[in-house]
Order: structure tokens, then sequence, then C-alpha cells
């Protein structure tokens, strides 16, 4: 089985979104993915809705959208107006995350649980059969271009277990210093969706970067 990529546009050329778009949408990337920062959840802010609104009218491809604030509840009207097909929340920002999990499908789309590296799986065993998608962060979020966690391919392994072992079916995502050498662990391990920044976007050959990355495989 191969994996779906979702390159992040966070690592792409902002004053050629248009262009990198483009590539994104003549390349083999099955998702976009989408990183909004507030500065608070986060130490870092990215873009915001504005833009997001073109990125969306530009982008062929479903999009996966990963906020990284606080409250991201008060938001699902704004990510539901892109067309977005997946809102992946983080567990650490919402204390009544199985409300968000109903109101986010409530609204039309998939929903997301998204844990920081220092989040244990565990604490997803009571919403494992709720959700569409883990996102399982391989860095602390906020910057592109970090070095991956070893510790996530454990984490990998541990959560393929839990989903398997509940019946669940939702889909296991990683983020964060993801390439060729960490991919390949990755999706050995259980990972169904990649995401890649720098990866992807500082590549010689961006869509060849991306057709690399979806031919690893389980
Ligand atoms: C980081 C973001 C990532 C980021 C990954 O907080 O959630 O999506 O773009 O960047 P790379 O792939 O460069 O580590
Ligand atoms: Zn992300």
């Amino acid at each position: 089985m191969n994996p779906m990529i979702a390159p992040s546009l966070l690592a792409a050329d902002f004053s050629n979104l248009a262009r990198d778009i483009d590539m994104i949408n003549r390349s083999e990337a099955d998702w976009l993915h989408l990183d909004v920062m507030d500065g608070v959840f986060v130490p870092n802010i990215s873009f915001g809705f504005p833009v997001l609104e073109h990125v969306a009218r530009l982008c062929e491809k479903p999009l996966d959208v990963h906020l990284m604030i606080v409250q991201p509840e008060k938001f699902i009207p704004e990510v539901k107006a892109l067309g977005a097909m997946m809102m992946n929340v983080h567990y650490e920002a919402c204390p009544h995350i199985s409300r968000v999990i109903y109101q986010i499908h409530q609204a039309g789309m998939k929903a997301g649980v998204t844990l920081n590296p220092g989040t244990p799986v565990n604490v997803l065993v009571d919403i494992i059969r709720d959700v569409d998608m883990v996102l399982l962060m391989t860095v602390n979020p906020g910057f592109g271009g970090q070095k991956f966690i070893e510790h996530s391919i454990e984490k990998v392994r541990e959560l393929r277990r839990l989903i398997d072992s509940t019946g669940s079916s939702a889909l296991i995502e990683v983020d964060g210093g993801v390439n060729m050498e960490t991919g390949r662990r990755l999706v050995e391990a259980g990972a169904d969706v990649l995401v890649a920044g720098s990866t992807v976007f500082k590549a010689p050959d961006q869509a060849g970067m991306v057709h690399e990355l979806k031919s690893l495989q389980r």
C-alpha cells in the first residue's frame, strides 16, 4: 500500500503561491495541507483565512486544514466556507474534544484530532472510533524544517495497534521532518498520510519529490 501525500503550503514560496499551487494540482499529491497558527497555541503566526480563500480558489486537491490555534471550534464556519475536506484540531487546544468532533461532523467535514509530541496516544482511547484521522506531530508544531523526533515511530506503531484493535477507521497522518528516510520508516510503522513541507518545496523537482514519497510502500 502506498501512502497519501499532503504537501504543506507553509514551505511554499509565498510570493509565488499561484505557481506553487499549480504544481500541487499537476502533481500526484492527494491533499494540500494548510497550517494555520495564532501565535498563542504555537510560538509563530502563519497565514489566515483571507489568504486561504485565494488558495482554496486555486487548489484542485482536497484541503487538509491543520489549526494550531486556541479555541479552534470558533472557526468551524470559516474552515467550512473554504470547502475544506478535513479539519484538524489539537487535542491540547480542546477541553471538550468530543463536542468539537461532533460540531465538525455537523458542519459536513471530516474531523481530525492532532497530538503534540508530548501528548500520549492513550488519550485517544475514548474518541478513536469517532474521528476520521489522527494527526501525529513528529516535531513540536509552529515551524517548518525542524528535525524529526525519533520517538514518533513508536507512537505510530502504538496508534496503529489502537486503531486496529478497536475497529476504528481513522487514518494516521504524520507531520514534521518527513523526508524519504523518515517517511519510509513512518509508512512501515503504519502511517497512511505523509505531510511534507520542506522536503517537497525545497526539492529541485517538486512534483518528482511528491512522486518519490508516494512510491514508498508498506
Ligand atoms: C509545523 C507544521 C507542518 C510543517 C511541516 O508546525 O504543522 O505542517 O509545514 O514542515 P516540514 O515538513 O518542513 O517539517
Ligand atoms: Zn501541519
